[in-house]
């Protein structure tokens, strides 16, 4: 099977995380482009690692002079930010980067493939395909830059002929994906957005708390990220139910009802997650097998302060402004 030529816009995170994999399964990253020399140059450098030869590098100016020297892609990757993928797709058919080419595809969450009407028109079949990931920020981290990850799933959505292309190279990278309605793909992204975007939250929210009970903000932040990593670890091998541990899985009423005795003289925000967060744990909890008897008196509990928290006035949000609700 000829290899598929991939062209790819953007430089951001999805570009720099995605990158690595386009010259994998039968695929070649043959172009990269973007608004600044830099990034693309710097771009086409990474995606060149195992000793391929680096894709052509330009920036939007520069596209037509540097498409009339290669020979066309098979189909365009645009990871620019959501609210861009229609311009980009404009620009891009305008400067005829299209011409030759089968499919082009986004990479949002949210937005359907139709997003790429412009693409549509001159003739591309058209594809959304969402890696489910939380690319890291470039040059993140303290250490080595960290190995590519695959992203665990792709969800795929559009026009039979791109998707077809897009799922034969994820087969072959030994991917997982899956194709979605284009109707339900909010769902799907706030999903998403509940997992990694909002978990992250949750554990600033935490590191909050773990500040007040005397640990440094930074320290509690990066030990409660990692306590939460390894629970994530876990419930990807072996599913959340059964790695769920804590003391709601365990029926222990009494420290439930500390937490929130504890959380009683707090800004209402910390009583809420608690309460809404600990109501969703119960079932996962009954799911696990845990005492149902002790289950319904946390429930109580948790439905108690649910319904304190929505009878309150409120009071200062910032626990450290020393408010009391
Ligand atoms: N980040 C993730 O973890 C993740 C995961 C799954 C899917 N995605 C999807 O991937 C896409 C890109 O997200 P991202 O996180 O990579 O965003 P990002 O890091 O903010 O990068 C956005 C890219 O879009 C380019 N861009 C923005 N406006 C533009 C315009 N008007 N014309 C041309 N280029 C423009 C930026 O160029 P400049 O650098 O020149 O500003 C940059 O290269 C989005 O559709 C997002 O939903 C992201």
């Amino acid at each position: 099977m000829p290899r598929l030529r991939l062209a790819l816009v953007g430089t951001g995170r999805a570009a720099a995380g995605l990158a690595p994999f386009l010259s994998q399964g039968g695929a070649e990253l043959v172009a990269v482009v973007g608004r600044s020399q830099d990034a693309v140059d710097d771009l086409a450098r990474t995606a060149s690692t195992g000793g391929r030869r680096p894709p052509a590098a330009f920036t939007f100016e520069r596209l037509p002079a540097g498409l009339s020297a290669l020979p066309p892609a098979d189909g365009w990757i645009l990871a620019v930010r959501d609210d861009a993928i229609a311009e980009v797709d404009e620009r891009l058919a305008r400067l005829s980067a299209y011409a030759g080419a089968r499919w082009a595809a986004h990479l949002s969450g949210a937005l359907p493939a139709a997003q790429l009407a412009a693409a549509r028109s001159t003739g591309l079949a058209v594809a959304s395909l969402h890696p489910l990931a939380s690319f890291p920020p470039a040059h993140a981290g303290r250490g080595a830059p960290r190995a590519p990850v695959l992203p665990p799933l792709f969800v795929l959505e559009g026009d039979r002929a791109a998707v077809a292309d897009l799922a034969a190279w994820l087969g072959a990278l030994g991917a997982r994906a899956r194709e979605v309605d284009p109707d339900r793909k909010p769902l799907y992204h706030a999903a998403a957005s509940l997992s990694a975007n909002f978990g992250l939250a949750l554990i600033s929210l935490a590191a909050e708390l773990a500040a007040l009970a005397g640990i440094p903000p930074d320290e509690a932040e990066r030990a409660l990220a990692a306590l939460a990593a390894g629970a994530m670890e876990n419930a990807s091998q072996v599913g959340l139910a059964p790695a769920l541990t804590g003391p709601i899985r365990r029926g222990d009423v009494g420290t439930v009802r500390r937490h929130l005795e504890a959380l009683a003289g707090l800004p209402p925000r910390f009583r809420e997650a608690y309460a809404t967060l600990g109501r969703e744990a119960v079932r996962l909890a009954r799911r696990a097998g845990a005492p149902p008897e002790a289950l319904s008196a946390v429930e109580a509990e948790l439905e108690k302060a649910a319904s304190a928290g929505a009878s309150a006035t409120g009071g200062p949000e910032d626990a450290r402004g020393g408010g009391r609700a």
